[in-house]
């Protein structure tokens, strides 16, 4: 039986979920109703990706049995509220990054979900793409030796782009793409929480973060170094540097398509949209889609409620080294303080 998908959301990145979504077969993928608070903006969403059911509410959604997982891809500020909304009525939640606004609110869903006994994930999709798999499997063979020193930095133009520059909105680069570079670090030191967090960097006029750079310090001698920028194109490579050998993530790290170790180039390509995108490789957000219905296929009370790729402890420490690295640039969210 397929996987029947809500969609919460007729913007951006909810549309090149769908596209990605038509790249895995329809018998274990459909998208069954999308909800925006626009009801003409989800009737034109539903036409466009053939989906059966439109809703001008996402409380409609939240209420439709036929739904076994709502995707939440709206901007950060209400992803507590609304996905708080969706697991309260008895659904699954994959929810865009971040999973809130600080780690007070990511553990309040956590605890939400395990309350109601049901799946939620971060949607770090980067964790499910092949070259993070690949990567997994190397550093478990135990390929490169101990790991060092891993680096990652993904900077790109962003600052016309509301929800990036509006505090209000969620703004800033550390909650929008510095958790893609910590996943990548987190992933690499499964789990380990750093020694110490050293951050430093830029805001803009509005005072969220512009571009910062994150030392963290771990046992062993071990550290990790990211650099994330909405003003400047960055190289957006990331390194893994062993005892016996180097891992390269040459570009586009957060979405990945090659990689190189010890100099050999592996090529992992995307399957090609049916549709023009909104943004970078999107197709393939059909990893974590997948991996989804992985965790929810086991069937009745079984299903896993949370991904073992992607642990919800996970997301946990990610946003607590996000906390505090704001916390060391002054940038505060009402939030923060609520
Ligand atoms: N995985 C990735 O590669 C990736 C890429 C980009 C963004 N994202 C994440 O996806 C989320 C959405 O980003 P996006 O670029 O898709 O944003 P967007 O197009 O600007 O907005 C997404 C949707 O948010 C909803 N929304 C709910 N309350 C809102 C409010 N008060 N003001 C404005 N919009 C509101 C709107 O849906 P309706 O009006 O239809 O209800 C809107 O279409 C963010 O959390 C972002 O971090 C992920």
């Amino acid at each position: 039986m397929a996987t029947r998908w809500g969609i919460c959301g007729a913007g951006r990145i909810s549309h090149d979920f769908m596209v990605a979504l038509k790249t895995l077969p329809a018998s274990e993928h459909q998208a069954v109703a999308i909800a925006s608070r626009d009801s003409s903006r989800s009737r034109e969403f539903a036409e466009r990706h053939q989906i059966p059911k439109s809703y001008g509410s996402y409380r409609e959604l939240a209420a439709d049995p036929d739904v076994d997982i709502v995707y939440v891809g709206i901007i950060n500020p209400e992803h507590l509220k609304v996905a708080l909304l969706m697991l309260n009525a008895g659904r699954n939640v994959l929810c865009e990054k971040p999973l809130a606004m600080n780690l007070r609110e990511v553990q309040q869903l956590v605890s939400a979900a395990r309350d109601k006994n049901l799946f939620l994930m971060e949607g770090l999709w980067t964790r499910f793409f092949p070259v993070s798999e690949a990567i997994r499997g190397l550093l478990k063979e135990d390929n490169m030796g101990e790991i060092k020193i891993v680096k990652a930095e993904f900077g790109t133009y962003m600052l016309e782009t509301a929800r990036l520059v509006e505090k209000e909105l969620g703004g800033g680069v550390l909650l929008d793409i510095g958790c893609y570079c910590l996943q990548f670090v987190c992933m690499v030191f499964h789990g380990e929480k750093p020694e110490s967090i050293h951050a430093t960097g830029f805001l803009t006029e509005k005072g969220v973060d512009e571009a910062v750079t994150i030392v963290l310090k771990y046992s062993r001698k071990r550290m990790a170094m990211i650099t994330v920028s909405m003003a400047i194109q960055l190289t957006n490579q990331a390194t893994i540097s062993g005892t016996k050998g180097t891992i390269t993530v040459p570009s586009c790290m957060w979405c990945p398509t090659s990689l190189v170790v010890n100099g050999n180039v592996q090529e992992f390509p995307l399957p090609v949209p049916s549709q023009p995108l909104n943004f970078t490789n999107s197709t393939g957000l059909r990893y974590e889609a997948d991996q989804v219905r992985q965790c929810l296929q086991r069937g009745n009370a079984f299903w896993l409620k949370e991904c073992p790729e992607l642990p919800l402890a996970e997301s946990e420490l990610i946003m607590s080294i996000l906390d505090e690295a704001r916390r060391q640039l002054g940038v505060v969210y009402t939030q923060d303080t609520a």
